[in-house]
């Protein structure tokens, strides 16, 4: 057992032979913010006491009196107004770091409770270019996804397709007579954007234009198999565009049900929502209000529009019935930038009233924008918004300028592989480093930084272990020790081990608070750890028993920076 949750373990024993009431899913125990104190620490007392209006210090000496934590701690210290303070036998650490050496977990247990967990994520729009904004939504779910399955969860991701709406009145239009087939065979993205902004643009100075899509809008919603026919092209050219994108970023969908999946369900829906009276008629639409919520109270969600179209809301109010059904999860996650937030609040709840049976539990992990350098929203010199393909490429060219700086000597094939998971990795990890809900400033020159906190400099780290481990295969030639020992001797070894021992603590914060900048955050920390040891600790020129020890620290680092990178998305290198 991890020694962190030893101490938690034997903890909530101490604290529920004082107090049998208590709430133990509170008495938690978290790595100390400063090594001065301890190695871990739990505030738990504090707010335990306090509910109890009892002096806390008190209630810890209490407590600490019948924890008996002698075989893995140093004496437990109650510290300031409460805190209790561990510190490990050198001993322990040293014995935890082994038990991973002998095949144990790498510092993290996978829940003996799996939760199915929905990841909807990415969602972007037919017939649409994807651009710069989807990348925060793809990446930061993506993640979340492959945290929640390292830690046993079951996930399910859906892609949430906006494959229906207004927009394809305006698109039928472009099609039917304005389509230019050498351009849609050339570019369809392009095509389609084009037939989109030309009828959009007329129509705001044609009202005759304007009611043309309309009409082919209808006639579409009602079945008509022309209209049907033009958008499935629609739908299947964007979708070979998303899949190009997925590919180069490594991710993938167990589900794509986009908006089009749930049309049949909407009109029963809404007769539902009316007949329960969650639902009411408003201005010749159909709204859900929210009078009890002070912030909502202006603010009613439409579920019909006066023309019979239905909204936004409707189709992911049939999606959700939907997931529920088929998959009964214990949690559904939407990843969407910010401005979405209303949405999801009014969604959330018109739920819980209408499927009153279900505790499933509800997230939006919403984020900040992409800026440019100038802190305006990132667009292009000409102020079109960027495409994602043209900033994937791009990455990927800036790196192999860098690669074949550094290693002209490689053979052009292995430079565009390295510049690949180098530049993609710079894009992926850019994303994922700010605190998701603030907006963050787009620089190719600080994300492909080979030092400071960035995707190269990790994947450069990694690199930089696995030469170690060459190095040693050439000294030692076949022969390696067997058995050999972890033993911790110098402040460094030391700190680096400790540092290790967190990952599986980060990776649950991860994943309670959706937040991967803390693991970004973990593994920029443990290069340095790594560093420090590997500059104060000669590895390849100390003692046979001493080298076998300090290898072992090597590749248990090597091992927590490829499975941290890995479940960002990104990919290592074994040279650089
Ligand atoms: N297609 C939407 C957009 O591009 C995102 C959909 C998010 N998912 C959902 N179930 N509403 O903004």
């Amino acid at each position: 057992m991890l020694p962190h949750k030893l101490i938690e373990k034997r903890l909530r024993q101490a604290v529920s032979a004082v107090l049998p009431d208590a709430d133990l899913s509170t008495v938690r125990v978290r790595p100390c913010p400063d090594p001065k104190f301890g190695d871990y620490q739990s505030s738990a007392l504090m707010s335990l006491a306090k509910a109890r209006k009892r002096n806390p210090r008190e209630l810890a000496g209490e407590v600490v009196g019948r924890l008996d934590l002698n075989d893995c701690c140093e004496k437990v210290e109650i510290a300031g107004a409460g805190f209790l303070n561990f510190r490990l036998k050198p001993e322990t650490l040293a014995k935890s770091l082994q038990a991973v050496v002998s095949g144990g977990p790498l510092f993290f247990e996978k829940t003996d409770r799996p939760r199915t967990v929905v990841v909807d994520f990415s969602s972007p729009n037919v017939a649409k270019p994807m651009h710069v904004g989807h990348i925060r939504s793809t990446i930061l779910g993506d993640t979340l996804a492959r945290v929640l399955r390292l830690l046993g969860e079951r996930v399910i991701t859906d892609n949430h397709l906006g494959d229906w709406g207004t927009q394809f009145g305006k698109l039928l239009v472009g099609w039917k007579h304005h389509l230019n087939a050498e351009a849609l065979k050339d570019d369809p993205i392009a095509e389609m954007e084009r037939l989109y902004k030309l009828v959009n643009t007329a129509s705001e100075t044609d009202p005759a234009m304007l009611d043309a899509a309309r009409k082919e809008l209808v006639k579409l919603q009602a079945g008509d198999e022309q209209n049907l026919a033009i958008w499935r092209e629609m739908t299947a050219l964007s979708q070979s565009q998303f899949e190009t994108i997925y590919r180069l970023l490594g991710v993938k969908f167990d589900h794509t049900f986009g908006e089009s999946s749930y049309n049949a369900r909407l009109p029963s829906l809404v007769a539902e929502l009316f007949e329960r009276g969650i639902a009411r008629p408003s201005e010749g639409a159909l709204a859900v209000f929210f009078e009890e919520i002070p912030q909502l109270k202006d603010h009613p969600a439409l579920i019909q529009k006066s023309d019979g179209a239905f909204n936004y809301t409707t189709t992911d109010l049939a999606t959700l019935e939907h997931r529920l059904k088929n998959w009964q999860p214990d949690e559904v996650v939407y990843v969407t930038d910010g401005r979405q937030q209303l949405h999801f609040q009014q969604l959330f709840m018109i739920f819980r009233r209408w499927h009153t049976e279900t505790e499933m539990k509800l997230a939006h992990v919403w984020f900040g924008s992409i800026l440019g350098e100038d802190g305006k929203p990132f667009r292009t010199r000409a102020g079109e918004t960027i495409r994602l393909s043209d900033l994937l490429d791009e990455a990927q060219e800036r790196a192999l300028k860098v690669v074949s700086e550094k290693s002209p000597d490689l053979p052009e094939a292995q430079r565009r592989e390295i510049a690949r998971i180098v530049g993609i990795g710079a894009i992926k990890y850019a994303d994922l480093l700010p605190n998701r809900q603030s907006d963050y400033v787009f620089s190719w020159d600080k994300m492909l930084a080979l030092h400071g906190n960035t995707a190269p400099y990790l994947q450069y780290a990694y690199a930089r272990i696995r030469s170690i481990f060459r190095r040693a295969e050439e000294l030692r030639g076949q022969e390696s020790k067997a058995d050999p020992q972890i033993r911790l001797e110098s402040e460094h070894e030391a700190s680096l081990g400790k540092h290790l021992l967190n990952f599986g603590i980060v990776l649950e914060t991860v994943a309670e608070e959706y937040r991967p900048n803390f693991l970004c955050n973990y593994l920029y920390e443990l290069a340095g750890y790594f560093t420090a040891f590997y500059e104060n600790c000669p590895v390849l020129k100390s003692e046979p028993a001493q080298q076998a020890s300090r290898l072992l620290l090597c590749d248990l680092t090597g091992r927590v920076l490829k499975e941290g990178l890995a479940v960002l998305g990104i990919e290592t290198l074994e040279q650089m």
